[in-house]
C-alpha cells in the first residue's frame, strides 16, 4: 500500500517522520511495507527530509495519483478538505483523516460516498489524539450495548481549568488562557476550544460510533468554560467536587443525549484526576461495565500514532472493511434529547443582598418547583452581598430553568445566576 500525505503541518510532519522512524518495526508487525508515494504541501517542514519524496504543491494531484492507494487528509478546515476527500474517494482511494470538524459536519455524506466507491474512511486521530478510543468502541467493546460515554476531550479547556484549580490560584480565566496561548496549548483564536465547539465535534463522532446513529452536530448542546470563575472552583472544592469540561452522550435505545458543558465531578472520581492537557474517555458497556481510556489528546507524535494506526488497519484489512465507517452496518436515527429534557443535579451560585428572609425566599421558590437542596453554603461576597451556593437534587432541566428565572427576578438577586451541572456516573 502506498500513501499520499496532504498537509505537512503538525500532524502531517508527525505522520511522515513516524513512518520514517518506525517503518521497519511497522513492517515487522504487518508483513508489508508502507511507502510514501507523494506529499502534497504548500511549503516544506523543517523536520521533514523531503529530498527523496515526490512533492507536489497541489494537494488535489495526490487525490488523482494512480500510485497512491490511501490519501491522508491532514490539512484541516472543511472546504478544501471536503473537496479533497470526496475527490480521493471518487478516484477509489481510501482516506485517513484527523479532521473532526470535517467528519462531524460532513461525515454522513463522506461515508455514503465511500460506501458507493467501496473504500474506507478512517478518523481515529480526530478524537482524543493518541488514545485509540474509536478502535476501543468499534472493536474492543463491539459485543456491548453502550449505555453512556463521557470524556475530557479538549486539552486546552482541561489545561485552563486545571491551572485555575491549583491551590491558591486566583488566576482568572482570561489570564490562564493568555498563558496557555504563550505555551502553545491554545490557538490565537481560542473560540473553538474554550466555547466547546471542538469538543462538540469530537463528541458528535463518538456518539455515532457508540450508538450507530447518524452524525448530529446540528443537535448537540454546547457550552464552553469561559464563564467559569475561580470562585466556582473554590466553592465546588468545598462541596467535594472538581470542575471539568465534559462531553457526555448516552442512550436508552430510543433517544440519545448529546451534550458538552462544564460539570461538577466528585473529587474522588477518576475523571477529576485528569489534569493539564491530558484527555480521558470513559465508556460504559452492558457487558464490560465502565472502562477508562487516558492519554495525550493532541500533539504531533500522539496524533500521528493514530493516523498511522488507521493506515495499518486499512493495509491489514487489505482494503476490505467488514464494517461501515461508523462501525455499524446500519444506522438507527434516534431522536436527540433536547437539553431541557435532561435530568441532573446542579450547582447554582447566586449573588444576593445579605438581608433577613432571603434564604427563605430562595428555598420557597425551589420547593415550589419540587427542587430540594442537597448542600448549601453561604459566603460573604462583597460589601453587603453574599454568595449563596446550592447543590440541588436531580431535577428536570426545564423545571430548574423556570426556578432560575424566578430566582433571578427576586429583588435581592444581584447578578446572573451561575449553573453548572453535576456529573452523575
Ligand atoms: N495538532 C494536533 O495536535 C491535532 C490533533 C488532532 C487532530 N488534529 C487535526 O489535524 C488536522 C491538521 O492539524 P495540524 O495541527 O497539523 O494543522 P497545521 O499545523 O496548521 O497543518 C496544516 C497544514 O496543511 C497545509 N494546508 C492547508 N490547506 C492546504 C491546501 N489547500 N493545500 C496545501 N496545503 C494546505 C498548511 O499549509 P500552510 O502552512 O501553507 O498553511 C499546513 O502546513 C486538523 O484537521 C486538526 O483538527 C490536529
Amino acid at each position: 500500500m502506498r500513501i499520499g500525505i496532504c498537509g505537512l503541518g503538525t500532524v502531517g510532519s508527525g505522520a511522515f517522520n513516524l513512518l520514517r522512524d518506525n517503518g521497519a518495526e511497522i513492517t515487522r508487525r504487518i508483513g508489508r511495507d508502507i511507502s510514501i508515494a507523494q506529499v502534497g504541501c504548500r511549503r516544506g517542514h523543517p523536520d521533514c527530509d523531503l529530498s527523496s519524496a515526490d512533492v507536489t504543491r497541489d494537494i488535489f494531484e495526490v487525490a488523482e495519483n494512480p500510485d497512491v492507494d490511501i490519501v491522508l487528509e491532514l490539512i484541516g478546515g472543511t472546504d478544501d478538505a471536503k473537496r479533497l476527500v470526496l475527490q480521493a474517494i471518487a478516484a477509489g482511494k481510501h482516506v485517513v483523516t484527523a479532521n473532526k470538524a470535517l467528519i462531524a459536519e460532513h461525515g454522513d455524506e463522506i461515508f455514503a460516498a465511500a460506501a458507493k466507491s467501496g473504500v474506507q474512511v478512517r478518523y481515529e486521530a480526530a478524537i482524543a489524539g493518541g488514545i485509540p478510543i474509536v478502535k476501543a468502541v468499534r472493536e474492543g467493546l463491539a459485543a456491548n450495548r453502550i449505555g453512556w460515554l463521557a470524556g475530557i476531550i479538549n486539552g486546552t479547556s482541561n489545561y485552563i481549568l486545571t491551572e485555575m484549580s491549583k491551590p491558591g490560584s486566583n488566576a482568572a480565566f482570561a489570564a490562564v488562557l493568555k498563558d496557555a496561548q504563550d505555551l502553545g496549548y491554545a490557538e490565537a483564536d481560542p473560540t473553538f476550544d474554550v466555547e466547546g465547539i471542538d469538543a462538540a465535534h469530537k463528541l458528535t463522532i463518538l456518539s455515532s460510533v457508540a450508538f450507530g446513529v447518524p452524525l448530529r452536530f446540528d443537535a448537540i448542546y454546547t457550552e464552553g468554560i469561559s464563564e467559569i470563575t475561580t470562585q466556582d472552583i473554590e466553592y465546588a472544592r468545598e462541596l467535594g467536587y472538581a470542575i471539568r469540561h465534559l462531553g457526555i452522550t448516552s442512550s436508552d435505545g430510543d433517544a440519545v443525549e448529546l451534550r458538552v458543558h462544564p460539570c461538577l465531578v466528585a473529587m474522588d472520581h477518576m475523571l477529576a484526576q485528569v489534569n493539564g492537557v491530558m484527555n480521558a474517555v470513559m465508556v460504559s458497556g452492558d457487558a464490560a461495565g465502565p472502562t477508562l481510556y487516558y492519554g495525550a489528546g493532541a500533539g504531533s507524535g500522539p496524533t500521528a500514532s493514530a493516523v498511522i494506526a488507521d493506515v495499518i488497519d486499512i493495509v491489514r484489512s487489505k482494503g476490505v472493511d467488514t464494517l461501515a465507517n461508523l462501525g455499524f452496518t446500519a444506522l438507527d436515527d434516534r431522536r436527540v434529547v433536547d437539553i431541557t429534557e435532561i435530568t441532573t443535579s446542579a450547582y447554582l451560585r447566586l449573588m444576593v443582598a445579605d438581608e433577613p428572609g432571603v434564604m427563605a425566599r430562595i428555598s420557597t421558590i425551589l420547593s415550589q418547583h419540587k427542587i430540594s437542596i442537597e448542600a448549601l453554603i453561604q459566603k460573604n461576597a462583597q460589601g453587603d452581598d453574599a454568595h449563596v451556593v446550592i447543590i440541588t437534587n436531580d431535577v428536570l432541566e426545564k423545571d430548574l430553568n423556570a426556578a432560575m428565572e424566578e430566582l433571578a427576578s427576586l429583588k435581592e438577586t444581584k447578578d446572573e445566576i451561575a449553573r453548572i451541572r453535576v456529573a452523575a456516573f
